[in-house]
């Protein structure tokens, strides 16, 4: 009996290491877009955010205090240059440096700054600097380089649905005209030059909210036997929104030259509550999309047209606000967390990615053993 048990013991775990993926790559980085106010401080938020195991936070507007907030923190730091510094940074290379020596210099590299990106979705928030907007990056790139900080790389960010042809079939999928010629191609040139990403602000949301015919569960990730589209060009079956339109951006990068740049989502979340008008602003919906896009991207598995998936994703957003930048959607409340720092929804920043949990092999394998020894028993 012992030799038996021990016999369909080892089969069944052989099995079992042959089911489990190993392929899966290491999961992206998961952050949170946080807009500094009085109230609570930057530094309680950077110790409340660092002892939740938040790995990054993306600042939209980051005054040096904030900054600073986190110096003593482990957490990697995306900024954000204002829109309204774009002009003068694209005329004189000293603007640049100057934004540098407030924001940067005094804290790096105790704070973990990793990129900076120059506007936020600036083509349609000020689409007047859209000329401007590579002299500009260029600028801020060798303003790093005279300081001798090679580390932070230099992007800036698009919204999909700004800046997309479409979102389905992923395939189809390029940049607009003529912005895709004059300022993408340009602009994807300088990332993989120096190794940044392409980063976008990515809404299931706004894409669901537009095309009605797309199912709730599929914006949602929510797995159901008829949740899914088919790109009949690649055969390519997909299960959730986000990584369509991950898909459409890496498409449209191809058509553009550039399969190869990492992408990062700038922005993504759900709204918990509207202006009382949209039903699927709901705090129930933001649940299930929030959880569903960390599971997601836990799980390691990527996109059907990237393996590793994005690189980085910063969920919108920390607390309620009301900001509203160029058409998006901004209504109502995207927060995550209430201004007492407690959470809005039970998520777990601090969760082992799915893929490589060894608790969970321990749990499963602790669940063979006792369903062998009740067959056995009997
Ligand atoms: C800091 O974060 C990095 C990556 O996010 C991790 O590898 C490292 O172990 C962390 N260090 C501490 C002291 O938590
Ligand atoms: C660039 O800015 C610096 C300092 O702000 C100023 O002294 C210089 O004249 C400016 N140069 C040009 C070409 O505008
Ligand atoms: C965004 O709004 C501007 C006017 O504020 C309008 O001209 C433009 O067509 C809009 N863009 C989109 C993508 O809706
Ligand atoms: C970009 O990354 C590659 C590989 O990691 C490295 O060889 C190259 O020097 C990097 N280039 C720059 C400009 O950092
Ligand atoms: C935090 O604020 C929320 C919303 O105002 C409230 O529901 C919750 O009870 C508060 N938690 C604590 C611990 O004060």
């Amino acid at each position: 009996m012992c030799v038996s048990l021990s016999t369909s013991l080892l089969s069944l775990l052989l099995l079992l290491s042959l089911l489990l993926p190993t392929t899966a790559s290491l999961p992206p980085t998961i952050g949170v877009t946080y807009t500094p106010s009085a109230r609570p401080s930057p530094e309680r938020v950077a110790s409340a955010l660092q002892s939740l195991k938040v790995a990054a936070v993306r600042l939209p507007d980051p005054d040096p205090e904030a900054v600073r907030a986190f110096s003593y923190s482990n957490i990697s730091l995306l900024l954000t240059v204002p829109n309204s510094l774009v002009p003068s940074f694209a005329a004189n290379r000293s603007a640049a440096a100057l934004w540098l020596y407030t924001h940067v210099v005094p804290f790096y590299p105790r704070a973990r700054i990793s990129a900076i990106s120059v506007g936020s979705d600036p083509l349609v928030a000020a689409p007047d600097l859209s000329p401007l907007l590579l002299p500009a990056i260029r600028n801020l790139h060798r303003s790093l380089s005279d300081l001798g900080i090679r580390k932070i790389a230099v992007s800036t960010t698009f919204s999909f649905i700004s800046v997309m042809t479409t979102a389905f079939p992923p395939s189809a999928a390029e940049f607009q005209s003529p912005a895709s010629e004059i300022i993408i191609r340009p602009f994807l040139d300088f990332l993989a030059e120096t190794n940044s990403s392409f980063m976008i602000h990515l809404y299931p949301y706004n894409v669901y909210k537009l095309d009605h015919e797309i199912p709730i569960g599929f914006a949602l990730f929510q797995e159901h036997p008829f949740n899914f589209r088919d790109d009949r060009v690649t055969g390519v079956r997909y299960r959730n929104l986000f990584d369509v339109m991950v898909d459409a951006v890496i498409s449209a990068m191809a058509v553009a030259g550039h399969e190869n740049i990492p992408v990062v989502v700038a922005e993504t979340g759900w709204p918990s509550s509207g202006d009382g008008t949209d039903p699927d602003a709901s705090k129930i919906y933001a649940d299930m999309y929030i959880k569903g896009l960390m599971g997601h991207l836990r799980s390691g598995i990527g996109t059907p047209l990237r393996k590793e998936g994005v690189a980085e994703t910063y969920i919108y957003e920390l607390f309620d606000g009301d900001e509203k930048q160029g058409n998006e959607t901004r209504r109502g409340n995207w927060g995550i967390m209430y201004p007492n720092m407690t959470k809005k929804f039970d998520i777990d920043f601090s969760a082992a990615p799915v893929g490589i949990s060894g608790g969970g092999l321990v749990a499963m394998a602790l669940g063979l053993v006792l369903a062998v020894g009740v067959l056995l028993w009997q």
